[in-house]
Formats: structure tokens, C-alpha cells, sequence
């Protein structure tokens, strides 16, 4: 995570808030952001580093290394191709994945697919974000919830791994009926950037919060429920879900009847951090060792789009 903080006194100072409400509205304490002249591509390879030496894995021989951001360096070329040159990735392809907070997901599956089929035997997929940059912080809808950060993985066939952390399932999905609940709506070709749209803030992210949270509890139950159906409630060791409002999150376990104690719930030091929330809890829960080996952890995220994905792993 980057070093800056922006605690909810920040906000006040901001934004017409306080600490009372973001806290009771949305767990959220504090945030990460990155400092001036600090880019996604910088706290991604961090944490790219950080799992290539967990995994054992020497960057030269990483086969693909997929970018998961909304936030990139550049809107051209992709963050990922700068990525894998200063990790020295020489051999592998690069690109970007948009998938909002689904996106490290969806670069999960994707990479894993790879793996799947033999083609590829080191996938490093990166879930990053620097949404300090495209948050309004005269908005105070939006610029409460987001903060800054990065999360990585390495993929690798199952034999390379100690047999361990196995992907079992995972389901992708998308509705654009809700493209317009969290979008930029200026800075792309529908809308290029021109000082019009400097005038009226179309560059920054809008985010309509309550067909969100209504979305968010109901996509996190079904998700949740879909993908332990198969192995059955006895089987479930642990739930890693995209840190979206700690109130959502509370909202779907309950409706679960799961137990807060086997869920992840950070958002309180980082705020909601789109595609690095999934793999920055999932590096949280195992150093605090709440994932056990060979019990099933669920990875669900959902978000802008709208796009979900759960990931079932047994750890
Ligand atoms: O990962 C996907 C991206 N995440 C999201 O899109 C977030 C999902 N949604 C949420 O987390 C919640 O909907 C929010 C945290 C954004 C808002 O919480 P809420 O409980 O849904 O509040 P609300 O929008 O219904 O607003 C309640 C009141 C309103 O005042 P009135 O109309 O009742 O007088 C708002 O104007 O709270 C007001 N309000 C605020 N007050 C103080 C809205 N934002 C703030 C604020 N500080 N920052």
C-alpha cells in the first residue's frame, strides 16, 4: 500500500462530512494514497515483487503479465507493458484488464486459463489502482469511499504450487444496464477531455451509491451462495470480498447467516480500492493465517460495469 494517508478528518476539511458519518455509513477510517509523482505502474510493481519472491518465481520467467486497473498510468499504451519491463518480465506479453473492482478477478480467471491449458506456466496478474486521481474531491457522493493500492498474484499450474491454493471454479458476469452507476463520463472518445469538460468535472468519477449498495448486497449473497453450493456450507473456510462498504459486506452475511468471523474486513485502513481490494485482503487474511489449508476461500467482487466474478479456492 502507499505510505500517504487520508484520514476522515482530511475529508472534513474537504468535503462537507464528518468522521461520524463515513465510519457509521461505511466502516471506513482512513485510506491510502499515493504520494506526487507516484503511479500505479510504481505501487504495482511493489506488489508484483513481493509475490514473485513469495512464490519463487524469477520475473524473466513469467509468461504474461496482466494489469487489472481502471486508474493506469496512461490511457496508451498499457501500464502493464512498463510494469513488466522494470520487473524484467523480457519474455512475457503484457496487457491492461478494465473490470472496475472485479478486475483482478477477472485477470485471475483469464491468467488461469493460460495456466490451464498448458500454454503458459507463470501468469503474474496485478490488481491496481490510483483512484486519488480521478476522484472528485469536491464530491462528497464519492470521495469518501475510494483510496489508493495494489495487490498481486502469481499463477502457476497446480504441481509448481505444493498442490496447494487450487483454483476449483469461477464464474464471470456483466449487466450494462448499470454502465452509467459508476463511470467517468468525460476523458474518452463519447466525451474527450476539452475545457468544457475540465469546467464541469466530467473527468472525474460519478458514482450513484445507492443503486450500488442495493446491487452490491444483493450480487455479494448470490455470488457467495452459488459458489459454495458445490462443496456445502461445512466446507467454507473463509470469504474475501471486494471491500465495497463494510455495511454491504455485513448486510450479505447476514443474509448468509455467515459468521463475520470468516470474512475479511479491512476497509477501515484502505477505504474501497476497486481492483486491488480482493488481492491486498487476500495477502491480509493469509498473513493473519485465517485461511486453512484445505478448506474452501471464497474471492467475490462486483462493481462498476456492472461486472462480478467469485473465484473458489481450496487453500
Ligand atoms: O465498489 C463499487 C463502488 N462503490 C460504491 O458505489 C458505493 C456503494 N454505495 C455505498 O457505499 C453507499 O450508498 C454510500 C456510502 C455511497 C452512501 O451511503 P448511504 O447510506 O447509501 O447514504 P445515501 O446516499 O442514502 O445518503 C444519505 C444522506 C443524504 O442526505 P439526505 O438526502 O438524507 O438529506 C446524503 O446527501 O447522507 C448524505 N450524504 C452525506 N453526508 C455526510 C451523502 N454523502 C455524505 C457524506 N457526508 N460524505
Amino acid at each position: 500500500m502507499p505510505k500517504g494517508v487520508l484520514s476522515n478528518a482530511d475529508l472534513e476539511k474537504l468535503v462537507d462530512t464528518s468522521d461520524e458519518w463515513i465510519v457509521q455509513r461505511t466502516g471506513i477510517r482512513e485510506r491510502r494514497v499515493v504520494a506526487p509523482g507516484e503511479n500505479t505502474s510504481d505501487i504495482s510493481v511493489v506488489a508484483a515483487r513481493q509475490a514473485l519472491e513469495r512464490a519463487g518465481v524469477d520475473p524473466a520467467d513469467l509468461d504474461l503479465v496482466i494489469e487489472a486497473t481502471v486508474s493506469p498510468d496512461h490511457l496508451l499504451p498499457a501500464t502493464a507493458c512498463k510494469v513488466a519491463e522494470i520487473l524484467g518480465a523480457k519474455k512475457a506479453g503484457a496487457f491492461d484488464l478494465s473490470a472496475a473492482c472485479s478486475g483482478f478477478m477477472y485477470g485471475l480467471t483469464v491468467g488461469a486459463q493460460f495456466v490451464r491449458s498448458g500454454m503458459y506456466r507463470n501468469v503474474l496478474v496485478i490488481g491496481a489502482e490510483s483512484l486519488s486521481r480521478m476522484v472528485n474531491y469536491e464530491d462528497r457522493n464519492s470521495c469518501i469511499i475510494f483510496g489508493d493500492g495494489a495487490g498481486a498474484a502469481v499463477i502457476r499450474p497446480l504441481e509448481d504450487c505444493g498442490g496447494k491454493h487450487e483454483l476449483l471454479d469461477f464464474h464471470l458476469g456483466a449487466d450494462g444496464t448499470g454502465y452509467e452507476f459508476i463511470w467517468r463520463p468525460s476523458g474518452g472518445v463519447a466525451d474527450p477531455l476539452s475545457a468544457e469538460v475540465l469546467e464541469k468535472k466530467g473527468h472525474f468519477m460519478i458514482v450513484r451509491g445507492r443503486e450500488v449498495y442495493r446491487f452490491a448486497v444483493a450480487m455479494m449473497t448470490e455470488l457467495v451462495q452459488k459458489a459454495i453450493e458445490p462443496y456445502g456450507m461445512a466446507q467454507l473456510g473463509f470469504i474475501v470480498p471486494h471491500q465495497v462498504n463494510e455495511r454491504i459486506i455485513d448486510a450479505a452475511l447476514e443474509r448468509l447467516e455467515i459468521p463475520r468471523s470468516k470474512c475479511i474486513v479491512n476497509i477501515d485502513r484502505y477505504g474501497n480500492t476497486s481492483a486491488a481490494s480482493v488481492p491486498v485482503a487476500l495477502a491480509e487474511a493469509a498473513e493473519a493465517g485465517s485461511l486453512e489449508p484445505g478448506k474452501i476461500v471464497i474471492l467475490v467482487a462486483f462493481g462498476a460495469g456492472l461486472a462480478w466474478s467469485y473465484a473458489t479456492v481450496r487453500w
